[in-house]
């Protein structure tokens, strides 16, 4: 099977879901990843596992329909039977969402439903919740409203600013972003209406 990972910036959650690939020997193919910055940071990391890198600039494009379309067609000649979008700070169309439907995720650092969108951390300490986290979800047309493959949660500490809570968000996410591509390839997601239902493992 085969993934290609959407990325805008720093790459860490691409990094450990390769990281932890390679431990655990996922018989899994990284065909590619795509970045809309070609200064994406994670860019280098995949060139330095021999992970295909690209760059489509969104800037380059007139319309978001021109620019998915680009990514549509970078992203099918790699051959994706999952395309995971980690850090990609783009809007996609609803046309690009429905070409990829059932083999499209994300992760959103919130327990969504609450705080979708921006700025997560920040509207977070503004709302004096006492537990934060991070979600993956199936990516459906509505922001941050797919079906939840999983959820982590962490405390919200007092002196807490977003800086220090993002970082404890993004260590979940490194535990849980890995675990929910590897449901995805043991063909243990279902999805049932807006809910995901994990199957047990096959003996
Ligand atoms: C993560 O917090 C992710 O939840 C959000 O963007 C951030 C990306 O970080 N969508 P990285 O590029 O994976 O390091």
């Amino acid at each position: 099977q085969s993934i290609v990972t959407l990325i805008s910036g720093r790459g860490s959650n691409f990094e450990a879901i390769v990281k932890t690939a390679q431990k655990e020997a996922w018989p899994v193919q990284f065909s590619g990843v795509i970045s809309n910055r070609s200064s994406a940071l994670g860019l280098d990391f995949a060139r330095s596992h021999g992970i295909p890198a690209f760059a489509i600039e969104h800037q380059e494009h007139p319309s978001r329909e021109s620019f998915d379309a680009a990514l549509i067609e970078q992203i099918d000649a790699l051959g994706a039977d999952l395309v995971v979008l980690a850090g990609f700070m783009r809007i996609l169309t609803p046309g690009f969402i429905r070409h990829y439907e059932g083999r499209l995720i994300n992760i959103h650092p919130a327990l969504l439903p609450a705080f979708p969108g921006l700025h997560t951390h920040e509207r977070a300490l503004e709302a004096k919740v006492t537990t934060h986290g991070a979600t993956v979800h199936f990516v459906n047309e509505g922001v941050d409203e797919g079906p939840i493959i999983c959820q982590a949660s962490v405390p919200v500490l007092p002196g807490d600013d977003a800086a220090t809570l993002g970082a404890r968000v993004l260590a979940a996410e490194h535990q849980i972003y890995p675990r929910a591509v590897k449901w995805f390839l043991d063909g243990r997601l279902r999805i049932e209406g807006n809910q995901v239902k994990l199957q047990p493992p096959e003996s």
